[in-house]
């Protein structure tokens, strides 16, 4: 018989199942602990929002809003983008909510999925989860390092091999100002060495001629001039103040001057984890400052710092972890009256599930048999279930087995929950 075509999930997604469900579950109880525990507060945004939040956060001339986002027009002609990162929805949110007016600063966390058009290899995808957190309203060097520590204690909790952290400081708007008509003169000057490409953007993005992997290219930037260089005294300071903390807080970290990250809202700090473990796309996560964003989306000047790092490349670096299986009291089977009779196509009796729901009610973590399996066949599956206790519902009495301690009693149907209860309760 030939089916309809089959259809396939969109390029660059993937359906999640099931020790990658669970590992992904580990991974967001320990989030939850260490971030909690630091005074975070989850927030969930929606999927989309207005392109608008996308096109003036995030910055026209990087490459997210000019090449890899999900817009379309809704019913109403109105342009949503799906959400390519969460700081501008967070800082949205921030203003919306008049969340100034709470206790500063607000520090928030999220593990959400994001979308980006980007071309789809291991490690990148179109649909992708990060994990962020973010907290607003204070300018504190304590926060910077605060907010490297987190992300660098989940990562080492989840055992992320070969990590570096990157470190600069973009410094504020005017050193930018002053330092990007450097650099454009620099490239002018040295433009034809340089990619096609990032000629091309000289104009509209010089900062990012420093992710060129052209040799071309890079051999101009050995001797272009670094932002570094530039800071204002206060924005050095400030900068000072971040390693000082660091250095305390025992994080290791290299300077890196030639750190440019894709998205245009940084401002002073601004920070990169690598693997080398991951190939080509190393960045495990990253963030920094963002001292104008709030103001740029129309709230209050509110200084900010944050990061997200991507769950999938979390996984790809890291052990495993390693979820506990969820404890089976009770399998409850049943007996066929003519063993050998092929098993599908039985159901099974109402007794089971009337046992199941009961043991449930009680409080007890209990599965039945579903898919008609023989005797032999059910006791193998609650084997490998790990179940304590299996009860085989018979025409008047059942039969309770103790997997553990391969004791066997036969009880009356009403009897069974009170006597596994029992039994844990003398573990
Ligand atoms: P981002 O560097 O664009 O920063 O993304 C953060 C992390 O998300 C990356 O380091 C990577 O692990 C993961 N990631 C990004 N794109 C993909 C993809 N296509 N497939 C798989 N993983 C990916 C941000 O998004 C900023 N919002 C971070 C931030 C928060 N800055 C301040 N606060």
């Amino acid at each position: 018989m030939s089916g309809a075509d089959r259809i396939k999930a969109p390029r660059g997604t993937f359906d999640v199942l099931g020790e990658s469900s669970a590992a992904r579950a580990v991974l967001e109880d320990r989030a939850r602990a260490i971030l909690g525990g630091a005074g975070y507060e989850r927030i969930e945004t929606p999927t989309f929002e207005a392109t608008e939040l996308f096109a003036r956060g995030v910055g026209e001339s990087t490459d997210i809003v000019s090449k890899e986002m999900y817009s379309f027009a809704d019913a109403s002609g109105r342009s949503l983008t799906l959400r390519p990162e969460g700081t501008a929805p967070v800082c949205r949110a921030y203003v919306e909510h008049g969340m100034h007016k709470l206790r500063q600063p607000v520090r928030l966390w999220y593990l959400s999925s994001f979308f980006r058009h980007e071309r789809a290899q291991a490690g990148r995808y179109r649909q992708f989860w990060q994990i962020g957190a973010e907290a607003l309203g204070s300018e504190d060097p304590a926060v910077d390092a605060e907010s490297i520590s987190l992300l660098a204690g989940l990562l080492d909790e989840l055992e992320v091999a070969s990590l570096r952290l990157r470190l600069s400081s973009l410094g504020g708007l005017a050193a930018r100002q002053e330092y990007r008509e450097r650099l454009q003169a620099h490239l002018r000057e040295h433009a034809g060495r340089l990619s096609e490409e990032v000629r091309g953007r000289i104009e509209l993005n010089p900062l990012r001629a420093f992710d060129s992997e052209h040799p071309g290219t890079r051999a101009v930037m050995q001797s272009a001039p670094r932002l570094l260089d530039f800071l204002s005294a206060e924005d050095a300071e400030h900068f000072a103040e971040v390693r000082a903390r660091l250095d305390v807080a025992g994080v290791a970290y290299e300077i890196d001057p030639t750190l440019v990250r894709g998205l245009d809202y940084y401002t002073r700090t601004v920070f990169e984890f690598t693997s080398d473990r991951l190939g080509a796309q190393a960045g495990v996560g990253g963030g920094g400052r963002y001292d104008g964003l709030v103001q740029q989306l129309g709230g209050p000047p509110t200084p900010g710092i944050g990061w997200a790092a991507g769950i999938e490349r979390i996984l790809l670096a890291g052990a495993a972890p390693h979820p506990a299986p969820a404890p089976v009291d009770l399998f409850v089977a049943y007996g066929h009256s003519r063993e050998s009779e092929p098993a599908t196509g039985r159901h099974a009796p109402a007794g089971a599930f009337a046992l199941l729901s009961e043991a449930r009610a009680a409080g007890l973590t209990a599965q039945m048999e579903l898919a008609g399996r023989s005797l032999k066949g059910q006791l193998g599956y609650a084997n490998t279930l790990e179940a304590r206790y299996v009860a085989i519902v018979g025409a008047g009495e059942t039969v309770l087995k103790d997997m553990l301690g391969s004791s066997q009693e036969t009880v009356a149907q009403d009897a069974v929950v009170h006597a596994v209860l029992r039994g844990l309760r003398t573990l």
